[in-house]
Formats: structure tokens, sequence, C-alpha cells
């Protein structure tokens, strides 16, 4: 039997969020609204592939476990792309972007890479949001966020730890074959990596902070010297090139009960 649970979430994010949602911090707000405009088209592609290849996998309860990861990955995708209406009524635009995205996932990587390429890529991802997931719980990162925005990415975090294996698991009964797996999560840094940037830029050139210092400053804290998130998320992603690396091997499942019990 699965232990993920596919959860029927309904978020509503009044109008009245604020502009600047975390802790009034412009580069946080717009860094993680870009991420909340990658999430729908990106998860739609992890669950199309894993859907498609349910069929393949030889282990029953791999595969009730990969129809679980297409139930909670839809529910993510849904509940951020409520929020892209905020965002357009705080007068951005982001249709552009979002066709350059799609083509991108689904007219070059859904058509055109090797299954094998696919599953790498996407375990490579689902390594990614892992280790970013954990880093969300455990340092509560959402804690100056509007509650509302606190809930929708800590909610998200904690079924991305509860369904951090499938991926992996999925690829694995795949191949093994240790230079896919790490040519999948070279791909998939590169990926996530442009279009987080990608989106940030465009978040802050419309907002006209651009060459605000202040913004700049935010950033460096985030990234290095405060929170130092990024220097986190990579130095913690590392273990992946462990030839014998499993999901299961990092101790995170503990953090996910105080989000959904
Ligand atoms: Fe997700
Ligand atoms: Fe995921």
């Amino acid at each position: 039997m699965s232990q993920i649970t596919v959860r029927q979430k309904n978020f509503d994010f009044p109008e009245q969020i604020s502009r600047y949602w975390y802790g009034n911090s412009v580069f946080k707000s717009h860094f993680f609204n870009s991420i909340t405009l990658l999430f729908p088209d990106g998860e739609q592609f992890m669950l199309r592939t894993i859907k498609r290849q349910i069929k393949q996998i030889d282990n029953p309860n791999l595969k009730e476990e990969a129809l679980a990861f297409v139930g909670q990955e839809a529910q993510h995708a849904v509940q951020h792309e409520k929020f892209w209406q905020n965002l357009r009524q705080q007068g951005y635009t982001f249709d552009r972007y979002l066709r350059w995205l799609h083509f991108i996932l689904f007219n070059v990587c859904e058509t055109r890479l090797n299954i094998k390429f696919k599953l790498a890529m996407i375990a490579g991802v689902e390594h990614f949001t892992n280790v970013i997931a954990e880093l969300t719980l455990k340092e509560e990162l959402f804690a100056e966020a509007e509650p509302i925005m606190k809930e929708l990415f800590e909610w998200h975090s904690a079924e991305e730890i509860e369904h951090k294996t499938v991926a992996y698991d999925v690829l694995q009964n795949v191949t093994k074959n240790y230079l896919i797996r790490l040519i999948g999560i070279i791909m998939a840094y590169t990926f996530v990596l442009s279009f987080v940037n990608l989106g940030l830029i465009m978040m802050l050139y419309q907002d006209k902070k651009l060459l605000d210092i202040k913004v700049w400053q935010e950033m460096l804290q985030f990234f290095f010297s405060k929170e130092k998130f990024l220097l986190k998320v990579f130095w913690q992603s590392l273990d992946y090139l462990n030839i014998n690396f499993h999901p299961l091997d990092r101790d995170n499942l503990f953090l996910i009960k105080r989000v959904v019990g």
C-alpha cells in the first residue's frame, strides 16, 4: 500500500495579499513568485511523464506510489496557478514567459528526450525540491510570509518530502545507469535555475526594482550571508552524486508531521 496521501486542497488567495508578501522583502517575494510561475507547467510535465510510465512499472507498490505522485503534483499545479490571478491584478504580465516555458517543456523536453533522460531529469528536479522542502520546513523559512502563502509553500514542501522517492524509483525501474542519473540532475538544475532567474528578473523589471540596490542586498543576504539559501541548497544537493544514493538517505520525513499530520 502506498504511504502517500493525495489531499484535496482549495486555496483562496484574497486580493489584499500584499505585493511584498514575504516579510515585506521585494527580493524574496519575487523569488518565490517566480517559483510559483514555474511550478504549474513544470509539475504538469513531470506528472504526464510519470503517468505514461505507470503501465511499464513492474512493482505494484511503486505503481501505486506513482499514481499518488501524479495526484499530488496535479494539486500543486492547480493551487499555485491560482496565485497567478493575484499577480495579474497587481499588474504583472507573464504570458510570453509562460509560452517560452511551455515550448521548452513540451515541445523540446517532452517530445525530443528519450524516456530515460526525461525520468533522470525529473528525478533530479525532485531531489532539488526535496532539498528545498527540507530547508523550508526545518528552518521555518516562511515564518515572515503572509500566513496563506506560508501554508501554500509548507503544504507543498511536506508533500514533496512525502513523495521524494517516487521519481527516483521510477527512474531506477527503467535504468540504474549512474551517468544518465548525473546528466539528468545537471539538466534539472540548469533548467530550474534558468527559469527561476528569468522569472525573477522579469518580475523585478516590471516592478521597476531591477536597479534597486536594496533588492540586491536582500539577494546577497538570502543566498549567501544570512539564510545562506543557495549555499545550503547546493551543498545539501551533493549527496545525489553518491553512487549508492537513495532519497530515503535524507532523514527528513519527520518534518512533514507538523504540516500535514
Ligand atoms: Fe510539487
Ligand atoms: Fe514533487
